[in-house]
């Protein structure tokens, strides 16, 4: 018997990871990990547990063609109550976590320590009291030690691990960049999670991964997951920055790209006084060829100014990618506080 992940995303941006044996119904996998998929008949009769799979092999047993038709199953669609997974996979549960009955998960977590990298960012790492289990660009919120608050960060780690590390930019004066300037090894925070709908999907055809500053945190998240899992498609990094100083992690990127072979990474700097083989913003080195011609998968993470230029830019052009994910970094303070 082999035991698999699978990923339950809610509709509400939570994701769930359980454990399902290979010859267990993912729908009592979940009942067992005190999760409720919406289901009724349990036969494969009803089609109240409709999903769907956005990755990996499963297996499916008996259904009626009223609970689901071919099509939807040749789509990716899956009646939970007879799915049995054959590999990790990731499924859309068309219903919120609320509506499960479940929560996002709380872990504790001690810092390990803060690294200034630049004026402008941190690298806080934490080790987990266990493993987090999330898919490389989601985020967490981070409770702020002393404050009462939170605030969401992507993780710039693999997934699972108990060290885990984020990339944060530091706004003078900010809650959490506050904290991070003074912060001591030891002291201990709270990760709830893990959440967002921006992760990285199955890898089809060639990737356009745009990062604005601390925006290259989730791209370093799946990058990990690259090395481990390998492709053939390229996959072109564009990390855009303001100042030279700004392009932290670089190290890191540059021995990833060592152990991706399709990986190209172009650096953008918009500081006019710094010197820079490529100046300006991300959308002055964007054209449609660079696009794919609309046939690559596109994620864009960054600032709010940085993800609404990009998206107008990617319209005036005429550009509708294959698909599009993106997440911008707002503020999080009402986020936070409703969390
Ligand atoms: C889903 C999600 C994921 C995120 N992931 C990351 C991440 O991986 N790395 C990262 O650095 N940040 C990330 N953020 C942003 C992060 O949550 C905080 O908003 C940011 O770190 C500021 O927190 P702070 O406590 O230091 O400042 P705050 O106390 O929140 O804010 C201080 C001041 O700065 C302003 N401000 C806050 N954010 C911005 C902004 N983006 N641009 C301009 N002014 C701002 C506030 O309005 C306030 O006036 C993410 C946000 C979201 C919603
Ligand atoms: S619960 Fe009825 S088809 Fe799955």
């Amino acid at each position: 018997m082999t035991t698999y992940s699978v990923a339950l995303n809610f509709e509400d941006g939570v994701t769930r990871v359980i454990q399902c044996d290979d010859d267990e119904k993912v729908t009592e996998a979940a009942f067992r990990q005190k999760i409720n998929i919406p289901m009724d008949c349990r036969d494969g009769v009803c089609g109240t547990c409709k999903c769907f799979a956005e990755k990996g092999e499963y297996e499916l047993e008996f259904y009626l063609d009223e609970a689901m038709t071919e099509d939807e199953a040749a789509e990716g669609y899956v009646l939970t109550c007879q799915m049995m997974p054959q590999s990790d996979c990731v499924i859309r549960i068309p219903a919120s976590s609320a509506a499960c009955k479940t929560a996002p998960e709380e872990i504790s977590a001690t810092v390990a320590g803060v690294d200034r990298l630049s004026e402008t960012s941190f690298s806080l790492r934490l080790m987990l009291d266990r493993p987090m289990q999330f898919l490389p660009g989601q985020y967490v919120n981070v409770s702020v030690p002393g404050t009462g608050k939170r605030r969401s960060y992507s993780f710039s780690s693999a997934p699972g691990a108990t060290e885990a590390s984020f990339l944060i930019r530091n706004l003078p004066g900010g809650v959490m960049s506050s904290y991070l300037a003074e912060a001591q090894a030891g002291e201990q925070v709270t990760l709830t999670g893990p959440m967002g709908a921006f992760y990285l999907r199955p890898i089809t055809r060639p990737q356009v991964w745009l990062a604005g500053g601390t925006g290259l945190a989730p791209f370093l998240s799946m990058l990990e997951q690259m090395v481990e899992q390998g492709t053939d498609q390229p996959i072109t990094l564009y990390y855009a920055v303001t100042r030279a100083a700004d392009l932290v992690e670089l190290d890191r990127v540059q021995a990833l790209a060592e152990r991706i072979a399709t990986l190209r990474v172009i650096t953008i700097l918009a500081a006019p006084e710094d010197d820079h083989p490529r100046k300006g913003f991300v959308t002055d080195h964007l054209r449609i060829d660079d696009l794919c011609n609309g046939q690559a998968d596109v994620y864009l993470c960054g600032p709010p100014p940085m993800v609404d230029a990009v998206r107008a830019h990617m319209a005036k052009l005429g550009v509708t990618p294959a698909s599009f994910h993106f997440e911008k970094f707002n503020p999080t303070e009402e986020k936070a506080a409703a969390a």
